[in-house]
């Protein structure tokens, strides 16, 4: 599988493109300088010992990607989408953009399309499958070998491309959960500002999320 990772220069697309360059998946880092792209797949490379990554412009990256990963600021949301859209025609574009208001105290913004994945499903069109996931996992995570104790809350409006994704989650360590259609990211997304209250308060740095009382795959 080559994944792209768009805003792969960043700390949450770094931290996903290193653990799936470790589970042995071909990356391709996405910014919108291609040397910081190059010089961030080097350091994967580096990381993980053989050229599993290269680095590229994000429509490049996101041309080259067999799956499309979307780590940018929600400031950068809009614009980057209308950049990708004809690269991602026809596979699964994942969003892992929370719309935090970085002035008011890290409160969720409210956004007119109820979620960032809605309004990316809705700037995409149907060509491309949105499937929101990562939204409640840090960086720091990320960092580590083999994932940790959280899971991975798994929305979209296609049921396959749920199953992709929650099979990517897999692939680095974290169990992936079918949290049900993309208006559900609305929650999820307001979930990681909660995250962020509860890692202030207990001067933590990676709280997340654990879903009990399930077993076995989800029947929808
Ligand atoms: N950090 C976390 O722990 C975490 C956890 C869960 C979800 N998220 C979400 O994941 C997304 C990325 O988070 P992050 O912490 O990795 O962010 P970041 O490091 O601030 O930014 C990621 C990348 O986005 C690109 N970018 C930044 N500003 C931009 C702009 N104005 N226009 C176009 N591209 C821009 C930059 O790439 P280039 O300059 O190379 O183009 C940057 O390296 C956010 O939506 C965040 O809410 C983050």
């Amino acid at each position: 599988m080559r994944i792209a990772v768009v805003g792969g220069t960043g700390k949450e697309g770094h931290g996903l493109a290193l653990g799936w360059a470790r589970a042995g998946q071909e990356v391709v880092i996405g910014s919108r300088a291609p040397e910081r792209a190059v010089r961030a797949a080097e350091t994967i490379n580096a990381a993980v010992g053989h050229a599993a990554a290269v680095g590229m412009v994000n429509r490049e990256a996101a041309m080259a990607g067999e799956i499309v990963v979307l780590t940018v600021p929600y400031d950068a949301h809009e614009e980057t989408l209308r950049d990708i859209r004809d690269s991602v025609r026809g596979k699964i574009l994942v969003d892992v953009t929370v719309p935090v208001d970085l002035e008011k105290s890290r409160r969720l913004r409210v956004l007119p399309g109820g979620s960032a994945t809605e309004e990316a499903q809705a700037l995409l069109g149907s060509e491309t499958r949105v499937v929101a996931a990562f939204q409640n996992i840090s960086h720091t995570h990320l960092a580590r070998e083999g994932g940790v104790d959280c899971d991975v809350l798994v929305c979209g409006d296609d049921v396959e491309a749920r199953q992709e994704v929650i099979r990517l989650a897999g692939l680095l360590g974290f169990r992936g959960v079918d949290a049900g259609p993309a208006r559900n990211a609305r929650v999820v997304e307001g979930f990681t500002i909660l995250l962020l209250g509860i890692n202030r308060r207990y001067k933590s740095k990676g709280a997340g999320v654990r879903i009990t009382g399930i077993e076995g795959p989800s029947d929808d």
